[in-house]
């Protein structure tokens, strides 16, 4: 049994440390007045219970963790944070926000929550050098919570001390981008920033996002870009939520041609579960969307809170009717070494049909397979699939043909399927992902 609150750590603006960031946050497990350093976390009465549950396969939280996003029943027990290892400390600098989006849980939590808007960047900045002093590797931290973390008014300052303090951290924004780029970043380093724009014009975009200017969406995002570095760093992704009022033909290919002409990195397209959520577009037809935004990507709110995206055919040579063929997931791609590729995910037909195998493509070469033999039952309840599947893949490739830089392609080459298909036909690449 595993939970990612082994792995992760959200801190809220009053200090806050809660069970994570879905049905868990009901759960404050310390605070960082009581507990300024990550030894004091880890060492807390509701962090010690957790783990101790977990390695002895019982849930954490009756009743709260079979409700909530981050929680693998099936998964073997692993203590990461143990080994010294976070894959991300999410920080919410800010729980207050100018905007007013209806679905968004904001203006409950002020009403509820004791303590400060604003983090204190002081015990930030305790608790980053304490993970400095005791030799943690913090992959990223995100600064995103349930208010607009550039309404501190001192964000670069967070940015600056994790720069300082932890230099091999990523750092990664989530922002309404109602800011002025410059004012509030400056010349501090930022390796990704998601813009959350959920539409193509000022009218569509203010539906949802009332109070809010698309204009300066576009004029942050625009920034942002001609702030890229020799690394190109900060990656830029445009976040369209789609709703009945923005997901038009017209307005979709509208985003596509703003987003090329600017520059975005990636255009994502999320489907919600909110009030006024798209009819047109749903888990079965969600693939459509790429015919008008090619260069898309796709994501369907969260299966896991973490990057994971639909791969979609690139090969034109597939037959139309065969191009929804697959639904592919990455939730984790990275090198651990320079020998050592780990890629974690799902992959399956539409019809939730068996792939067995997959193909590891890399600058143009086969560098390896995996073996499509994990249990994710998340999936399969979230798609409401019936049967027994496994469609996920954990695995850690060896090679000594890949640099980091590599552009790698995931193809799907189904040696067999459980059913009669013509494996020729199903030779599917997906979309170049850089490595980092
Ligand atoms: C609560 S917001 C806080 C950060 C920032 N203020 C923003 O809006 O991006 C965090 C994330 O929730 C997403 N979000 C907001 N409303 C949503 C909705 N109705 N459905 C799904 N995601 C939503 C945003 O796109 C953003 O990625
Ligand atoms: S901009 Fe973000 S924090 Fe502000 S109301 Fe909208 S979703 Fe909530």
């Amino acid at each position: 049994m595993y939970c990612e609150i082994l792995s992760t750590l959200y801190v809220k603006s009053n200090g806050d440390i809660p069970c994570h960031d879905d049905y868990g946050e009901r759960i404050i497990l310390t605070n960082l007045n009581e507990s300024p350093t990550i030894d004091k976390i880890i060492a807390s009465k509701q962090f010690n219970s957790i783990e101790r549950r977990l390695s002895s396969s019982s849930i954490p939280w009756e009743n709260i963790c079979d409700k909530c996003a981050f929680f693998r029943p099936d998964q073997n027990f692993e203590n990461r944070i143990r080994q010294f290892h976070i894959n991300k400390i999410q920080i919410e600098s800010s729980l207050a926000c100018s905007l007013n989006c209806w679905g968004c849980s904001r203006r409950e939590q002020v009403k509820q929550r004791r303590g400060n808007l604003l983090l204190d960047l002081k015990n930030f900045e305790t608790l980053m050098i304490s993970c400095a002093e005791q030799n943690y590797n913090v992959e990223w931290i995100e600064y995103c919570g349930q208010g607009e973390p550039l309404s501190h008014p001192k964000f670069s300052q967070f940015l600056k001390i994790v720069s300082e303090v932890l230099p091999n951290t990523k750092q990664r924004l989530i922002t309404n981008a109602n800011y002025d780029f410059n004012a509030c970043i400056g010349e501090e380093t930022l390796h990704e920033i998601i813009v959350s724009s959920d539409g193509a014009s000022q009218e569509t975009y203010e539906i949802y996002r009332s109070g809010g200017s698309f204009e300066k969406c576009i004029r942050f995002m625009t920034d942002a870009i001609r702030r890229k570095s020799a690394n190109n760093n900060p990656s830029v992704v445009w976040k369209y939520i789609l709703f009945d009022h923005n997901d038009s033909d017209e307005e979709i290919t509208k985003a596509n041609k703003i987003a090329q002409t600017i520059g975005v990195d990636r255009l994502l397209f999320v489907l919600t579960h909110s009030k006024g959520k798209s009819k047109r577009y749903t888990n079965e037809n969600f693939i459509n969307i790429l015919n008008l935004a090619p260069s898309a990507l796709i994501n369907f709110t969260p299966i896991q809170n973490s990057d994971t995206y639909l791969g979609y055919p690139t090969d034109n040579s597939l037959p139309d009717q065969n191009k929804e063929q697959f639904l592919f997931c990455l939730d984790e791609i990275k090198m651990l070494d320079k020998q050592h590729l780990l890629l974690k995910g799902w992959v399956s037909t539409l019809d939730f049909l068996k792939i067995n195998r997959l193909n590891i493509v890399a600058n143009s070469q086969s560098v390896g397979q995996i073996n499509v033999s994990e249990k994710r039952n998340d999936v399969l309840q979230y798609f409401n699939a019936k049967g027994d599947l496994d469609l996920g893949f954990a695995s850690v490739i060896k090679t000594t043909q890949l640099d980091p830089n590599a552009i790698l392609c995931l193809e799907i080459t189904p040696q067999s399927f459980s059913k009669n298909f013509d494996t020729k036909k199903y030779h599917v690449s997906f979309k170049p992902l850089r490595l980092s």
